[in-house]
């Protein structure tokens, strides 16, 4: 009898991670994959773009439970969640990363006592403010397979009271995404350069959505001067995630950023990676784009106060600015330009996927 996993994704890194393990699991006949998406993200350049660019099958069941506030929104994924789970029965529940999706497939597994597998384990920003970092305490806590992508979070788990043997470094997901299926398409997406007026390294690429970025007033506006100053250095790209455009709309700003960044929609992977690997400087707040910097080879200025990629500020391939305007500026004016080995192996070697469904399966 084949081994049932059912995995659940619902916002736009998860996509991304979930497309490398699908894929492989695809290629086994004693596995069956059973998708859903929580719809947590919605927008087609949010969510559909990514299953059509990265392959990824049609999920089984989507949710539908859209945008709302923390607690509404969980709650209504938990309900739903656990009627497709006693529906489904599946031998494993696998969820990915920090998001409230994350949260509500391992609670609703857990409760059902259905074996969860956890990928992304480990991660700890040590902020209690994020609404990611209890996501990724609980679910660390119920999950009984843990996929840890660092050395840092192996040993976070152990220092948790995690069991070492439910603990398996793996490697980054994400790292298996960007070798795999980064340089596909790259002519096609490399139109998006000449479409902006760019040339390589002759830009800034920008991110922000984290809400304790966009839902503070003096943080936002600290950050949109910063990155206007930057603009005056270089053409800065803002493909702009819909919680910003709002903050930024309710401020009044839209058309003032509009007159000094290059402000585009949310992009697709290929594009995505396209823009990260020619940029001069990433300047972001996302946890899968400081690594994806790095996968690249660009300098990475990061929009916080900590983060939980430790390792690439302590070997100098990003540099915390919070949002602090003169910082940010400032990081462009002298870290972009150091000197820096990009040999490491921080992420894996990109077997992170097999491994994954190796253990999975084993
Ligand atoms: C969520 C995750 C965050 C992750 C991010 C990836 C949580 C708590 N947060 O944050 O960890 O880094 O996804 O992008 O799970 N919206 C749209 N269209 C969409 C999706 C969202 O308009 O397709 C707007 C809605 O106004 C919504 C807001 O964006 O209220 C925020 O969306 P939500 O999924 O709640 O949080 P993110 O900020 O996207
Ligand atoms: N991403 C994308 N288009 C965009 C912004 C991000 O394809 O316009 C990809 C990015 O390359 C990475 C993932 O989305 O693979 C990161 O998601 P996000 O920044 O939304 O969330 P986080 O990683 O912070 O949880």
């Amino acid at each position: 009898m084949s081994l049932k996993i059912l995995t659940i994704v619902g916002a736009r890194p998860q996509f991304v991670k979930a497309a490398t393990v699908s894929r492989l699991i695809k290629e086994r006949t004693d596995i069956a994959e059973r998708l859903v998406h929580t719809g947590q993200h919605y927008d087609y350049g949010m969510s559909d773009v990514f299953f059509s660019e990265l392959d990824i099958p049609t999920p089984h069941y989507n949710l539908g439970v859209g945008s709302a506030s923390q607690g509404r929104q969980t709650g209504e994924m938990l309900i739903r969640i656990e009627d497709v789970l006693l529906k489904e029965s599946p031998d494993r529940v696998l969820v990915y990363g920090d998001t409230n999706s994350t949260l509500a497939g391992a609670l609703a597994a857990a409760k059902l006592r259905i074996p969860v597998a956890h990928v992304e384990a480990g991660l700890r920003s040590f902020n209690r403010v994020m609404p990611e970092e209890i996501n990724r305490i609980i679910t660390d806590h119920i999950s009984d397979l843990l996929f840890a992508p660092t050395v840092g979070a192996t040993r976070q788990l152990i220092h948790e009271g995690i069991p070492a043997a439910a603990i398996h470094q793996v490697g980054d997901v994400m790292f298996d995404a960007a070798l795999y299926y980064a340089g596909r398409g790259e002519s096609h997406s490399l139109l998006l350069l000449d479409k902006l007026g760019l040339r390589s390294e002759g830009f800034i690429l920008a991110t922000v959505h984290r809400a304790e970025n966009t839902d503070c007033v003096d943080r936002l506006s600290s950050i949109i001067g910063g990155l206007t100053d930057l603009s005056e250095l270089l053409p800065v790209v803002f493909p702009l995630h819909p919680r910003t455009r709002r903050a930024i709309e309710r401020l009044g700003l839209l058309e003032a950023v509009r007159q000094s960044l290059l402000v585009i929609e949310p992009v697709g992977y290929r594009d995505m990676t396209i823009l990260e690997k020619h940029a001069k400087a990433v300047v972001t707040d996302s946890g899968g784009v400081q690594k994806e910097a790095f996968f690249f080879r660009t300098p990475c200025i990061t929009l916080r106060d900590e983060t939980e990629w430790g390792e690439l500020v302590e070997y100098g391939y990003n540099c915390l600015v919070g949002a602090d305007r003169e910082r940010i500026v400032a990081a462009f004016k002298s870290f972009v330009s150091a000197a820096r080995c990009w040999d490491r192996e921080l992420f894996g070697t990109g077997t992170a996927a097999a491994e994954i469904v190796r253990l999975l399966s084993s």
